[in-house]
């Protein structure tokens, strides 16, 4: 039986080829995370991490031109952008986009009448250290550790079952990556072991995150392809020694 098709399973790629401007970034890419499961991405710059969150989500622009996405057991590849985030599909974006004329709180408004359930505006607002910012047209003269926040309080009013993060602690202040990492806990009901089915997939080059979250397990990408799966702790250690092309003697 393929992965997808098993209980338990959040998300199955298959196979997946993705392409950018005619420009094939992933060659295969296979992948599962079973509901609960936090796994990290790791890889050297302009190995298609964000691409991949990319496809995963739908964006304009990123073409599937090979394999599968599935997401609790359905094929959601030609799924609209907005179809998969009403499933439970949500992203914080590496680079916080620039949306001219609207401020952070009527976004917060909108994600909160299409799939808000717990928490007000406010109270996630001061969470996340976000209240001075949501009267602000979103991404506009953003210092980098306020559009990572702002990217989160997003997340935390939408609660997606799958959270995509790329890069959660790059250019956030150590007192502010206490506060990313403990929202990243409560985001995926990680003191709540009873509860354990959110899962996610974060992207990091540092692994400062991993400091404040469990992650379950950990894949390589390299030249379009995952090269190497593990412990995360492991693999940073490893890559951190000898560097990303000791990975690929994994692959095989
Ligand atoms: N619109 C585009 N047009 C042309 N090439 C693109 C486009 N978008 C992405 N790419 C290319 O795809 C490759 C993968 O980019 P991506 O942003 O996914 O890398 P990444 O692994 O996230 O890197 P980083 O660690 O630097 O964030 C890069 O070579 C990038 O230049
Ligand atoms: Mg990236």
């Amino acid at each position: 039986m393929n992965n997808f098709m098993v209980v338990g399973v959040m998300l199955c790629l298959d196979k997946l080829k993705v392409a950018v401007e005619d420009k094939v970034i992933l060659k295969e890419i296979n992948l599962t995370i079973a509901e609960g499961e936090i796994h990290v991405l790791l890889g050297p710059n302009g190995a298609g991490k964000t691409t991949l969150l990319m496809a995963i989500m739908g964006m304009p622009g990123v073409q599937v031109i090979g394999g599968g996405i599935y997401f609790q057991g359905r094929d959601i590849t030609g799924l609209e952008l907005e179809e998969r985030a009403q499933l439970g599909i949500g992203m914080a974006f590496q680079k916080m986009p620039q949306i001219p004329g609207v401020t952070l709180r009527t976004l917060g408004e909108l994600i909160i009448e299409k799939h808000g359930q717990d928490g007000s505006l406010a109270e996630t607002a001061e969470r996340i250290n976000c209240t001075y910012l949501l009267d602000r047209n979103i991404g506009f003269g953003f210092s980098g550790g306020e559009a990572k926040r702002a990217e989160l309080f997003q997340l935390l009013l939408q609660q997606p079952l799958f959270s995509m993060v790329d890069e959660p602690e790059s250019g956030v202040d150590l007192d502010n990556i206490a506060l990313v990492g403990s929202v990243l806990n409560d985001l995926f009901e990680r003191k709540q072991v009873k509860s354990k089915k959110r899962a996610g997939l974060i992207i990091t080059h540092t692994g400062h995150i991993l400091d404040y979250l469990n992650a379950d397990m950990g894949h390589v990408l390299m030249g379009g392809k995952i090269v190497c799966r593990g412990n995360p702790r492991d693999l940073l250690s490893d890559i951190q020694r000898s560097g990303y092309e000791h990975c690929l003697r994994c692959e095989s």
